[in-house]
Protein backbone atom coordinates (compact mmCIF):
# COMPACT_ATOMS: atom_id res chain seq x y z
CA UNK A 1 0.00 0.00 0.00
CA UNK A 2 1.11 3.30 -0.63
CA UNK A 3 0.04 5.00 2.38
CA UNK A 4 0.42 4.45 6.04
CA UNK A 5 -2.85 3.32 8.14
CA UNK A 6 -1.97 6.43 10.46
CA UNK A 7 -0.07 9.28 10.35
CA UNK A 8 0.55 12.74 11.77
CA UNK A 9 -0.69 15.44 9.53
CA UNK A 10 1.98 17.62 10.14
CA UNK A 11 0.67 20.66 8.93
CA UNK A 12 -2.69 20.88 10.75
CA UNK A 13 -1.89 18.96 13.18
CA UNK A 14 -4.06 16.28 13.07
CA UNK A 15 -4.66 12.40 12.81
CA UNK A 16 -5.03 10.72 9.67
CA UNK A 17 -6.08 7.15 9.13
CA UNK A 18 -7.84 5.18 6.63
CA UNK A 19 -11.51 4.21 7.49
CA UNK A 20 -11.15 0.18 7.37
CA UNK A 21 -15.00 0.40 7.56
CA UNK A 22 -15.54 1.21 4.17
CA UNK A 23 -13.05 -1.18 2.67
CA UNK A 24 -12.89 -2.93 0.24
CA UNK A 25 -15.38 -0.64 -1.34
CA UNK A 26 -13.62 2.92 -0.67
CA UNK A 27 -10.60 4.24 0.48
CA UNK A 28 -11.42 6.90 2.35
CA UNK A 29 -8.79 9.27 4.33
CA UNK A 30 -10.39 10.49 7.67
CA UNK A 31 -8.57 13.91 9.44
CA UNK A 32 -9.28 13.83 13.08
CA UNK A 33 -9.00 16.50 15.20
CA UNK A 34 -10.76 15.66 18.01
CA UNK A 35 -9.96 13.28 21.33
CA UNK A 36 -13.20 11.98 20.98
CA UNK A 37 -14.03 11.70 17.46
CA UNK A 38 -10.95 9.00 17.68
CA UNK A 39 -12.56 7.16 20.29
CA UNK A 40 -15.58 6.36 18.63
CA UNK A 41 -13.56 6.09 15.53
CA UNK A 42 -11.76 2.56 17.66
CA UNK A 43 -15.48 1.89 18.57
CA UNK A 44 -16.73 1.97 15.23
CA UNK A 45 -13.28 0.01 14.02
CA UNK A 46 -12.61 2.62 11.47
CA UNK A 47 -9.15 2.12 12.71
CA UNK A 48 -8.19 -1.44 14.38
CA UNK A 49 -6.03 -4.14 14.64
CA UNK A 50 -3.58 -4.13 17.46
CA UNK A 51 -0.23 -2.35 16.65
CA UNK A 52 -2.29 0.53 14.68
CA UNK A 53 -4.45 0.95 17.94
CA UNK A 54 -1.17 0.87 19.75
CA UNK A 55 -0.27 4.25 17.05
CA UNK A 56 -3.67 5.51 17.32
CA UNK A 57 -3.68 5.36 21.32
CA UNK A 58 -0.23 7.13 21.12
CA UNK A 59 -1.52 10.25 18.75
CA UNK A 60 -4.30 10.32 20.69
CA UNK A 61 -2.92 11.63 23.82
CA UNK A 62 -0.23 13.57 21.22
CA UNK A 63 -3.57 15.03 19.78
CA UNK A 64 -5.50 16.02 23.56
CA UNK A 65 -1.75 17.91 24.22
CA UNK A 66 -1.10 19.66 20.79
CA UNK A 67 -4.92 20.72 20.86
CA UNK A 68 -4.75 21.81 24.42
CA UNK A 69 -5.31 25.56 25.20
CA UNK A 70 -3.73 24.78 28.79
CA UNK A 71 -1.10 27.37 29.69
CA UNK A 72 -0.32 25.84 32.89
CA UNK A 73 1.82 22.27 32.69
CA UNK A 74 -0.21 20.61 34.85
CA UNK A 75 -3.39 21.17 33.72
CA UNK A 76 -2.05 20.26 30.39
CA UNK A 77 -1.03 16.93 31.77
CA UNK A 78 -4.27 16.33 33.38
CA UNK A 79 -5.90 16.73 30.05
CA UNK A 80 -3.61 14.12 28.38
CA UNK A 81 -4.28 11.40 31.17
CA UNK A 82 -8.08 12.56 30.58
CA UNK A 83 -7.28 11.24 26.94
CA UNK A 84 -5.03 8.62 27.66
CA UNK A 85 -7.99 6.91 29.26
CA UNK A 86 -10.55 7.85 27.06
CA UNK A 87 -8.66 6.05 24.33
CA UNK A 88 -7.35 3.17 26.35
CA UNK A 89 -11.28 2.36 27.43
CA UNK A 90 -12.41 2.62 24.05
CA UNK A 91 -11.88 -1.79 23.00
CA UNK A 92 -10.19 -3.42 26.21
CA UNK A 93 -8.65 -6.65 24.82
CA UNK A 94 -5.57 -5.28 22.50
CA UNK A 95 -2.93 -4.62 24.66
CA UNK A 96 -0.95 -2.35 22.74
CA UNK A 97 -4.10 0.53 22.83
CA UNK A 98 -3.45 1.65 26.48
CA UNK A 99 0.41 0.78 25.89
CA UNK A 100 0.77 3.59 23.29
CA UNK A 101 -1.25 6.17 24.98
CA UNK A 102 0.81 5.31 28.49
CA UNK A 103 4.11 5.64 26.41
CA UNK A 104 3.06 9.25 24.85
CA UNK A 105 1.53 10.24 28.27
CA UNK A 106 4.76 9.28 30.46
CA UNK A 107 6.78 11.62 28.12
CA UNK A 108 4.12 14.49 28.80
CA UNK A 109 4.28 13.95 32.32
CA UNK A 110 8.31 13.96 32.45
CA UNK A 111 7.97 17.78 30.38
CA UNK A 112 9.06 20.83 32.29
CA UNK A 113 6.98 23.12 29.58
CA UNK A 114 3.58 22.95 28.05
CA UNK A 115 5.58 23.53 24.79
CA UNK A 116 8.11 20.99 25.59
CA UNK A 117 5.48 18.41 26.05
CA UNK A 118 3.65 19.53 23.07
CA UNK A 119 6.55 18.83 20.96
CA UNK A 120 7.70 15.51 23.26
CA UNK A 121 4.27 13.81 22.75
CA UNK A 122 3.81 14.31 18.82
CA UNK A 123 7.23 13.06 18.70
CA UNK A 124 6.91 10.26 20.94
CA UNK A 125 3.81 9.04 18.79
CA UNK A 126 5.82 9.70 15.46
CA UNK A 127 8.50 7.23 16.98
CA UNK A 128 6.63 4.39 17.83
CA UNK A 129 4.67 4.76 14.32
CA UNK A 130 8.18 4.48 12.92
CA UNK A 131 9.52 1.94 14.79
CA UNK A 132 6.46 -0.57 14.15
CA UNK A 133 7.07 -0.08 10.47
CA UNK A 134 10.44 -1.21 10.82
CA UNK A 135 9.00 -4.29 14.28
CA UNK A 136 6.83 -5.94 11.34
CA UNK A 137 9.78 -5.98 8.82
CA UNK A 138 12.18 -7.65 11.04
CA UNK A 139 9.18 -9.99 12.27
CA UNK A 140 8.44 -10.83 8.95
CA UNK A 141 11.94 -12.04 8.19
CA UNK A 142 12.37 -13.79 10.83
CA UNK A 143 9.06 -15.76 10.12
CA UNK A 144 9.30 -16.10 6.45
CA UNK A 145 12.27 -18.67 6.83
CA UNK A 146 9.63 -21.17 8.71
CA UNK A 147 7.32 -21.04 5.91
CA UNK A 148 8.19 -23.76 3.21
CA UNK A 149 9.13 -22.54 -0.05
CA UNK A 150 6.17 -23.69 -1.87
CA UNK A 151 3.12 -23.46 0.86
CA UNK A 152 -0.53 -22.53 1.68
CA UNK A 153 -1.20 -20.76 4.52
CA UNK A 154 -4.17 -20.62 6.64
CA UNK A 155 -4.63 -17.04 8.40
CA UNK A 156 -7.60 -15.54 10.12
CA UNK A 157 -8.51 -11.49 10.73
CA UNK A 158 -6.63 -9.35 9.22
CA UNK A 159 -2.72 -8.58 10.93
CA UNK A 160 -1.85 -7.17 7.88
CA UNK A 161 -0.82 -3.31 7.00
CA UNK A 162 -3.99 -2.13 7.95
CA UNK A 163 -3.50 -3.68 11.11
CA UNK A 164 -0.28 -1.79 11.49
CA UNK A 165 1.24 1.00 10.17
CA UNK A 166 2.62 -0.47 6.92
CA UNK A 167 3.69 -4.30 6.35
CA UNK A 168 2.09 -6.10 9.11
CA UNK A 169 2.43 -9.13 11.48
CA UNK A 170 0.86 -12.19 9.88
CA UNK A 171 0.77 -10.41 6.65
CA UNK A 172 4.01 -9.25 7.28
CA UNK A 173 5.73 -12.74 7.61
CA UNK A 174 3.66 -13.52 4.37
CA UNK A 175 5.10 -10.72 2.26
CA UNK A 176 8.58 -11.47 3.39
CA UNK A 177 8.25 -14.49 2.52
CA UNK A 178 6.76 -13.61 -0.62
CA UNK A 179 9.53 -11.15 -1.00
CA UNK A 180 12.38 -13.69 -0.42
CA UNK A 181 10.73 -15.47 -3.52
CA UNK A 182 8.59 -18.28 -1.86
CA UNK A 183 5.20 -19.18 -3.08
CA UNK A 184 3.02 -18.31 -1.13
CA UNK A 185 -0.98 -18.69 -1.08
CA UNK A 186 -3.25 -17.88 1.12
CA UNK A 187 -6.53 -18.82 2.38
CA UNK A 188 -8.14 -16.17 4.26
CA UNK A 189 -10.98 -16.87 7.09
CA UNK A 190 -13.56 -14.57 6.42
CA UNK A 191 -13.73 -14.13 9.53
CA UNK A 192 -17.21 -12.65 10.59
CA UNK A 193 -18.98 -11.14 11.87
CA UNK A 194 -17.38 -7.59 10.75
CA UNK A 195 -15.44 -9.60 8.05
CA UNK A 196 -12.04 -7.99 8.33
CA UNK A 197 -10.12 -11.65 6.45
CA UNK A 198 -12.57 -11.16 3.25
CA UNK A 199 -12.64 -6.91 3.21
CA UNK A 200 -8.92 -6.29 4.26
CA UNK A 201 -7.27 -9.01 4.18
CA UNK A 202 -8.29 -10.37 0.55
CA UNK A 203 -7.91 -6.72 -0.75
CA UNK A 204 -4.61 -5.95 0.92
CA UNK A 205 -2.88 -9.51 -0.65
CA UNK A 206 -4.45 -8.81 -3.98
CA UNK A 207 -3.36 -5.40 -4.21
CA UNK A 208 0.27 -6.59 -3.71
CA UNK A 209 -0.27 -9.53 -6.42
CA UNK A 210 -0.43 -12.36 -3.44
CA UNK A 211 -2.74 -15.11 -4.60
CA UNK A 212 -5.41 -15.54 -1.75
CA UNK A 213 -8.49 -16.93 -2.00
CA UNK A 214 -11.48 -16.79 0.88
CA UNK A 215 -13.05 -19.38 2.86
CA UNK A 216 -15.98 -19.52 5.37
CA UNK A 217 -14.62 -19.42 8.61
CA UNK A 218 -16.39 -23.01 9.16
CA UNK A 219 -14.81 -24.57 5.96
CA UNK A 220 -10.73 -24.21 8.28
CA UNK A 221 -11.24 -27.44 9.21
CA UNK A 222 -12.09 -29.35 6.25
CA UNK A 223 -9.31 -28.06 4.14
CA UNK A 224 -6.72 -28.47 7.02
CA UNK A 225 -8.49 -32.32 6.91
CA UNK A 226 -8.13 -32.80 3.47
CA UNK A 227 -4.14 -31.17 3.73
CA UNK A 228 -4.53 -28.12 1.62
CA UNK A 229 -2.75 -25.73 4.38
CA UNK A 230 0.65 -26.45 5.54
CA UNK A 231 0.82 -23.56 8.20
CA UNK A 232 -1.64 -21.37 9.89
CA UNK A 233 0.06 -17.62 10.54
CA UNK A 234 -2.26 -15.16 12.70
CA UNK A 235 -1.42 -11.97 14.62
CA UNK A 236 -2.27 -11.38 18.11
CA UNK A 237 -3.82 -8.65 20.25
CA UNK A 238 -2.41 -10.00 23.31
CA UNK A 239 0.36 -12.27 24.49
CA UNK A 240 -0.31 -13.44 28.07
CA UNK A 241 2.31 -15.99 29.71
CA UNK A 242 -0.09 -18.55 29.12
CA UNK A 243 -2.14 -17.79 26.35
CA UNK A 244 -2.91 -15.52 22.75
CA UNK A 245 -5.79 -13.32 22.26
CA UNK A 246 -6.50 -13.13 18.96
CA UNK A 247 -10.27 -12.66 16.74
CA UNK A 248 -12.83 -15.02 18.13
CA UNK A 249 -12.44 -17.93 15.97
CA UNK A 250 -8.43 -18.63 16.26
CA UNK A 251 -9.03 -20.85 19.11
CA UNK A 252 -11.06 -23.26 16.69
CA UNK A 253 -8.18 -23.10 14.07
CA UNK A 254 -5.01 -23.67 16.33
CA UNK A 255 -6.86 -26.60 18.18
CA UNK A 256 -7.92 -28.32 14.09
CA UNK A 257 -4.08 -27.44 13.56
CA UNK A 258 -3.35 -29.26 16.68
CA UNK A 259 -5.26 -32.39 15.20
CA UNK A 260 -3.65 -31.89 11.69
CA UNK A 261 -0.08 -31.59 12.48
CA UNK A 262 0.30 -28.26 10.69
CA UNK A 263 2.10 -25.83 12.44
CA UNK A 264 0.47 -22.87 14.02
CA UNK A 265 2.30 -19.62 14.10
CA UNK A 266 1.46 -16.32 16.32
CA UNK A 267 3.36 -13.25 14.77
CA UNK A 268 3.10 -10.24 17.40
CA UNK A 269 5.63 -7.31 18.15
CA UNK A 270 6.30 -7.01 21.51
CA UNK A 271 3.87 -3.74 22.25
CA UNK A 272 1.21 -7.01 22.35
CA UNK A 273 3.22 -9.22 25.26
CA UNK A 274 1.43 -8.78 28.75
CA UNK A 275 3.71 -11.14 30.38
CA UNK A 276 2.61 -9.99 33.86
CA UNK A 277 -1.10 -11.70 33.28
CA UNK A 278 -2.87 -14.89 32.82
CA UNK A 279 -5.54 -15.53 30.77
CA UNK A 280 -7.95 -15.16 33.28
CA UNK A 281 -6.65 -11.48 33.99
CA UNK A 282 -7.91 -10.27 30.52
CA UNK A 283 -11.08 -9.00 29.16
CA UNK A 284 -12.33 -9.88 26.05
CA UNK A 285 -14.26 -7.44 24.19
CA UNK A 286 -18.36 -8.13 24.32
CA UNK A 287 -19.51 -6.30 21.32
CA UNK A 288 -23.03 -5.64 20.44
CA UNK A 289 -26.00 -7.94 19.36
CA UNK A 290 -26.44 -5.71 16.18
CA UNK A 291 -23.06 -6.76 14.51
CA UNK A 292 -24.95 -10.23 14.40
CA UNK A 293 -28.54 -9.40 13.78
CA UNK A 294 -28.17 -7.34 10.28
CA UNK A 295 -25.69 -8.01 7.83
CA UNK A 296 -26.08 -3.78 6.26
CA UNK A 297 -30.09 -3.48 5.62
CA UNK A 298 -30.30 -7.45 6.02
CA UNK A 299 -32.18 -8.83 9.09
CA UNK A 300 -30.05 -11.94 10.18
CA UNK A 301 -31.38 -12.67 13.40
CA UNK A 302 -35.29 -13.13 14.20
CA UNK A 303 -36.32 -10.14 16.63
CA UNK A 304 -36.32 -10.71 20.48
CA UNK A 305 -33.04 -13.20 19.60
CA UNK A 306 -30.48 -12.48 22.35
CA UNK A 307 -26.66 -12.51 20.74
CA UNK A 308 -23.35 -13.78 21.81
CA UNK A 309 -20.66 -11.63 20.34
CA UNK A 310 -17.01 -11.83 21.39
CA UNK A 311 -14.66 -10.27 19.78
CA UNK A 312 -11.87 -12.57 20.94
CA UNK A 313 -10.65 -15.72 21.98
CA UNK A 314 -7.72 -17.02 23.99
CA UNK A 315 -5.37 -20.04 22.60
CA UNK A 316 -3.91 -22.02 24.80
CA UNK A 317 0.39 -21.39 24.33
CA UNK A 318 0.38 -24.87 24.31
CA UNK A 319 -0.85 -25.31 21.10
CA UNK A 320 1.30 -22.54 19.12
CA UNK A 321 4.25 -23.76 17.63
CA UNK A 322 6.14 -20.58 18.04
CA UNK A 323 5.47 -17.35 18.39
CA UNK A 324 7.30 -14.56 16.18
CA UNK A 325 8.44 -11.28 17.12
CA UNK A 326 11.00 -9.08 16.19
CA UNK A 327 13.56 -10.62 18.59
CA UNK A 328 13.13 -13.91 17.18
CA UNK A 329 11.23 -16.73 17.10
CA UNK A 330 10.12 -18.35 20.70
CA UNK A 331 9.04 -21.96 20.91
CA UNK A 332 6.74 -22.79 23.72
CA UNK A 333 7.11 -23.61 26.61
CA UNK A 334 7.52 -19.93 26.79
CA UNK A 335 9.11 -18.48 29.97
CA UNK A 336 7.94 -15.01 31.91
CA UNK A 337 11.54 -14.55 30.56
CA UNK A 338 10.97 -15.34 27.16
CA UNK A 339 7.94 -13.03 27.16
CA UNK A 340 10.37 -10.35 29.04
CA UNK A 341 12.88 -10.70 26.42
CA UNK A 342 10.56 -10.10 23.37
CA UNK A 343 9.29 -7.05 25.08
CA UNK A 344 11.96 -5.10 25.33
CA UNK A 345 12.20 -2.37 23.19
CA UNK A 346 14.57 -2.94 20.38
O1 LIG B 1 -11.43 -6.42 16.11
P1 LIG B 1 -10.16 -6.18 15.33
O2 LIG B 1 -10.37 -6.11 13.86
O3 LIG B 1 -9.39 -5.00 15.87
O4 LIG B 1 -9.31 -7.48 15.63
C1 LIG B 1 -8.01 -7.54 15.10
C2 LIG B 1 -7.37 -8.85 15.28
O5 LIG B 1 -7.87 -9.74 15.92
C3 LIG B 1 -6.00 -9.02 14.67
O6 LIG B 1 -5.79 -10.35 14.31
C4 LIG B 1 -4.96 -8.61 15.72
O7 LIG B 1 -5.18 -7.30 16.16
C5 LIG B 1 -3.58 -8.74 15.20
S1 LIG B 1 -3.20 -7.35 14.23
C6 LIG B 1 -1.63 -7.36 13.71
Amino acid sequence: MDRDTIAWDEEIGVIEYIDQTMLPGEVRIVRCGDVERLAQAIRRLEIRGAPALGVAGAYGVALAVHRSTARDLSALQQEASRAADVLAATRPTAVNLAWGADRVLSRVRASTSPEQAQDAAVREAAAIAAEDVDLCRTMGEHGAALLPDTCTVLTHCNAGALACVRWGTALGVIRSAVEAGKQVSVIACETRPLFQGSRITAWELANDGIDVRVIPDSAAAHLMRQGRVDAVVVGADRVTHDAVFNKIGTYMHAVCARHHAIPFYVAAPYSTFDAASSEGDVVIELRSREEIAWCGERQLLPAGIDALNYAFDATPLDLVTALITERGVFHPPVSIEDLNRARQTI
